[in-house]
């Protein structure tokens, strides 16, 4: 008898290992039989009753055994249960005795329960969650439902209670319920009491009811909580059992194509939430759970649906006292029969109707009371039947109080809402027109028609697939679901990574996904698709949902000449602006000019108001970037977040300086000396030593005062490590493509050389290639135009062409160069501090930002492109010293920066197959593609499709030193200096 951690995994603690698939089953399928070679867990653990316990009704409570279980008591066989994610409770009176007692408790991995608990995520085995013994009084309250009524116009609101009381058929005489209702003092608002009468067979049912005028309503914004106390007494008024409960006053109706929360049509900001830690796999903690609460709190969440089964029980607790909306779904999913050799539908299969209905019952009845639960949903992927309908049937009626939820339902048939998964954003838009005849969802084949859909809010219950570096367009699903009340929002699929923490045969730490346990078969690492890394840690996806949430929206009317005008749009559904301070701040190519506070008036839920801001736009700095910054923050405190913590920020690009009449041009150049040796041209003078190979078209060597600043390049990629919004699910028709056509094969071939003194301090170099596969058929025609001056100053053109066949859409057009790795102190001005790519970049602010290279890199868990910084004015990367390069891009530019390359990205599985290089790699992007959500739902939007089309843009390249001054003044001076070219007329397009 070994020891064994519960709640805990088997396979987590030495005993089997974890196994990950999504759909398909790990054993043959053949309902309801398992197979018979079916690892069991046999727990057994002492306890002691104490004499004081002696008269208790002793009750047993497992919270989650997965996936059936027997109980033993003593040797006396108990008996079972099953339904993974759903409490069971055994009676111990008679079988416990005072002192020693001996519990044991046989569990087995498979059970005809298994067929429906096919969820996406890791099979996992054993006792997770809480046992508890209860010690209960003989006569005891044994189920309490609440039903609060909230009145919204008048004070008309009450609160009803119905309790179960559980006597021993021996107790007698009459008992006496007293119901209390405390408010979030304590203070008594309410009082009830009635008669309790047992009958024969010891049970007894009273229902309560008060008054309680105009509550203070329960919403996931302001989440106010009474406590209801319970108190049982007997005949002489002693208290025999006291029960507290927290109560919310809320209303949740569907009107029409609304969903309204105590009369407001409100937004569902979700997130799907498995259960997962990286260590202990379902078996949270509590504090676990409390970051989780936190963590979606801070990131301006507003919903969880707890996909795809009932979660730990204090969870709601936490979701009602911190505020969450929870769609609470029933532990129920199974259609990987549907594509085993034989499907079998059980949703329709009769003698599985009970055990459907079950699962809905267990779930209903252990969560009626928490005001946090807004939706009941069926269920997950088991298509519809006449099961479902049973489901939703005895949940009506118990609970008329709240809608029901099922995306397998794709007609409404028995459900409140249309739902569905990664619809595409145009169809999404479409029902929210609620114009349409017939609509369909991503699944092509079902057809919805107006009358089915038009009297239903549309939910997608999964959207924005997390998976790795992504997902994108999460701004444009929020302007549509913005633009129609119909459209109440949604869940990204999903919050968290199901890495599980792994060591190397060499010490090194890393999160394992399918097959790294050598589970066969596998879904590899599409467990890792959330907006949080394993350990938690938000992904920048997360960061970007965040601000795409955001409640407070601020338009900036009219610079004035002492004032700027701006209106701030309250976005919360019912709280005002009270709890919120604003900072306001200007900047010169990020540099302060400007800041101050403004007191922002209450503004109530839905309405805007005017702002002024005491500052006149005199801009002083001839090419510098003036943007103005408002930041909302947390007045005081919150239960949440602490003061200070912001919630939302805007930012504004304010007018430019004209630009002066005469701009200063490069300082008198020294003269260049230049020799061709063979391939190889040198140019140099006493700052800088500059090697080109003109054979393979490229930089060889640049050294400035003696330091190499450039190992080699820039050469034209078009390739990037792939995401696996492109190399899972519908994503990989892209990449297959890419592949066809060998863009991560491309050769650059020099097809012309030619270059010129153009003056003492001036050269320039032309070098025309081609890039192209191996088998040449198509290519692009390029050409690179250096234009060298005396003072190490390098201007680059660019231009390229495709010809032949392409691929409609590029990875990316941009230049890499290798560079010592030494320098990988990074400056920025741009969009930072985290990544952005076309389709997200909402969270990433404008401004001037300093980083190692170590810090721009983003560890998905599975490598692969990341860590690009988008809209970037000038980026140096510099040693120690202070000696580098600066990349002024014209237009803006992407850049990364890796201590791998990206075959190194694309090489590995896991972050640990990832070594270092000493050299850095610098990605200077005219272009990246967008990200899309392709691993498991739409590709990149066209508007975020690079497509393949000729290019130009030009990159001022500068060698840094000591000397060199200030980063902000050289790049304004090279901007400037390049107001003439190609990026003029995007600047003005810039919003
Ligand atoms: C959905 C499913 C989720 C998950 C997701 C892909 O179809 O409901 O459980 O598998 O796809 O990550
Ligand atoms: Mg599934």
């Amino acid at each position: 008898w070994p020891h064994i951690p519960v709640p805990g995994h088997w396979q987590l603690n030495g005993w089997g290992h974890p196994h990950y698939t999504n759909v398909r089953y790990p054993f043959p399928i053949d309902p309801p039989r398992v197979p018979s070679d079916n690892p069991t867990g046999t727990y057994r653990r002492h306890f002691v009753v104490p004499q004081t316990w002696a008269d208790r009704r002793l009750v047993l409570r497992f919270d989650g055994v997965d996936s059936a279980f027997e109980v033993y008591l003593n040797g006396a066989y108990l008996g079972f249960s099953k339904g993974s994610r759903m409490p069971a409770e055994f009676d111990l009176t008679s079988a416990a005795r005072v002192g020693d007692n001996l519990l044991a408790v046989r569990v087995f991995q498979w059970s005809d329960g298994s067929y429906l608990e096919d969820q996406d995520m890791w099979w996992l085995s054993g006792i997770f969650r809480d046992v508890t013994l209860l010690a209960l009084p003989q006569t005891t309250l044994w189920d309490v439902k609440i039903t609060p009524t909230l009145d919204l116009q008048g004070d008309g609101s009450a609160l009803e209670v119905a309790v179960v009381v559980e006597g021993s058929t021996t107790a007698s005489g009459a008992y006496q319920l007293d119901l209390a209702l405390l408010d979030a003092g304590g203070a008594a608002v309410a009082y009830a009491a009635g008669p309790v009468r047992l009958g024969g067979d010891g049970h007894g049912r009273v229902e309560l009811a008060t008054a309680v005028g105009t509550p203070r309503r329960w919403s996931a914004e302001e989440p106010y909580l009474y406590t209801l106390l319970l108190t049982l007494r007997d005949a002489v008024g002693a208290t025999v059992c006291v029960v507290p409960q927290k109560v919310g006053f809320r209303r949740v109706e569907v009107q029409g194509p609304r969903l309204l929360v105590n009369g407001a049509a409100i937004k569902l900001r979700g997130v799907n939430r498995h259960e997962h830690d990286p260590e202990l796999g379902r078996a949270l903690t509590r504090e676990v759970m409390l970051t989780d609460v936190l963590l979606m709190k801070q990131h301006n969440i507003n919903t969880v649906r707890t996909s795809h089964y009932p979660p730990h029980p204090y969870f709601l607790d936490l979701c009602d006292e911190y505020g969450l909306y929870v769609v609470d779904e029933a532990d129920l999913e199974c259609h990987g029969l549907l594509y085993a050799e034989q499907p079998f539908f059980l949703s329709a299969a009769p003698d599985w109707c009970d055990a459907y209905v079950d699962r809905m019952q267990r779930m209903v009845e252990r969560d009626k009371n928490h005001p946090s639960v807004i939706m009941w949903s069926l269920g997950n992927e088991s298509g519809f039947g006449a099961n479902h309908a049973a489901m939703a049937d005895w949940c009506r009626r118990f609970d008329p109080s709240r809608p029901i939820h099922y995306e397998g339902d794709r007609h409404g048939e028995v459900s409140d809402v249309i739902s569905q998964m990664y619809t595409p954003l145009h169809l999404v838009a479409a029902f929210g027109d609620g114009t349409d005849d017939v609509l369909h969802g991503a699944n092509q084949q079902t057809r919805i028609r107006l009358e089915e859909y038009h009297d239903k809010p549309f939910f997608l219950c999964e959207y924005a697939h997390a998976m790795g570096n992504g997902p994108g367009s999460l701004n444009d699903y929020w302007q549509a679901f913005n633009a129609s009340d119909r459209l109440i929002g949604g869940c990204v699929w999903e919050w968290l990574d199901h890495g599980i923490r792994a060591t190397t045969p060499d010490g090194r730490s890393y999160f394992a996904y399918g097959g790294d346990f050598g589970d066969v078969p596998n879904d590899g690492n599409f467990i890792c698709d959330g907006l949080l890394f394993p350990d938690r840690t938000p992904s920048p996806g997360l960061l970007e949902y965040k601000k795409v949430l955001e409640q407070v929206a601020v338009e900036l009317l009219q610079l004035g000449p002492a004032s700027v005008a701006l209106r701030v749009h309250n976005r919360y559904d019912f709280t005002t602006l009270e709890h919120l301070a604003c900072e306001w701040a200007v900047t010169a190519d990020g540099a302060p000019c400007a800041a101050g506070t403004i007191a922002l008036p209450p503004t109530s839920a839905g309405t805007s108001t005017l702002v002024e801001l005491p500052y006149a736009h005199t801009p002083t700095l001839a090419g510098a970037d003036y943007v103005l910054t408002l930041r909302f923050t947390l007045a005081h405190a919150l239960p949440w977040a602490a003061a200070g913590h912001e919630v939302a920020f805007a930012q504004f690009v304010l007018p430019r300086l004209g630009r002066p009449d005469a701009v200063e041009s490069l300082s008198p150049a020294p003269r260049i000396e230049c020799h061709q040796e063979g391939a190889r041209l040198h140019l140099h003078n006493e700052a800088f030593q500059l090697s080109f190979n003109l054979a393979r078209g490229v930089i060889e060597a640049w050294h400035v005062k003696g330091q190499a600043i450039v190992a080699t390049g820039p050469r034209l990629t078009f390739w990037r490590a792939p995401i696996d919004n492109e190399a899972r699910g519908g994503g990989t028709q892209v990449l297959q493509e890419w592949h066809a056509h060998m863009l991560h094969l491309l050769q650059q071939r020099v097809a012309n050389v030619a270059w010129e003194r153009a003056g003492d301090g001036v050269v320039r170099v032309v070098i025309d290639i081609s890039v192209a596969p191996p088998s040449y058929e198509a290519a692009f025609d390029c050409r690179y135009s250096y234009t060298l001056h005396g003072s190490g100053d390098l201007l680059l053109e660019v231009e390229g062409k495709p010809r032949g066949t392409w691929p409609a859409v590029l990875p990316r057009i941009g230049l890499e160069l290798t560079l010592p790795g030494s320098m990988d102190q990074v400056t920025w001005l741009g969009r930072g501090p985290g990544e952005s790519y076309a389709d997200s970049y909402q969270a990433a602010r404008f401004g001037l930002w300093q980083a190692g290279v170590d810090e721009l890199f983003t560890p998905y868990v599975r490598p692969q492109e990341n860590g690009n910084r988008s809209a970037t004015q000038w980026v140096a990367l510099r040693d120690a010293q202070g000696c580098g390069l600066l990349a002024v891009g014209d237009p803006l530019l992407n850049f990364s920066a890796h201590r791998y390359t990206t075959a190194d990205l694309e090489r590995a599985e896991h972050g640990y197959e990832l070594v270092p290089r000493p050299t850095t790699t610098l990605h200077l992007d005219h272009r990246q593609n967008g990200l899309g959500s392709g691993s498991c739902g739409p590709g990149v939007l066209p508007q975020y499709q690079l497509l393949t089309a000729p290019f130009r843009f030009l990159v001022r390249l500068v060698p840094l030193s000591p000397e060199s001054g200030a980063l902000d003044e050289l790049g304004r001076r090279f901007r400037l200096l390049s107001d003439d070219g190609l990026g003029k007329r995007q600047r003005e397009e810039e919003p």
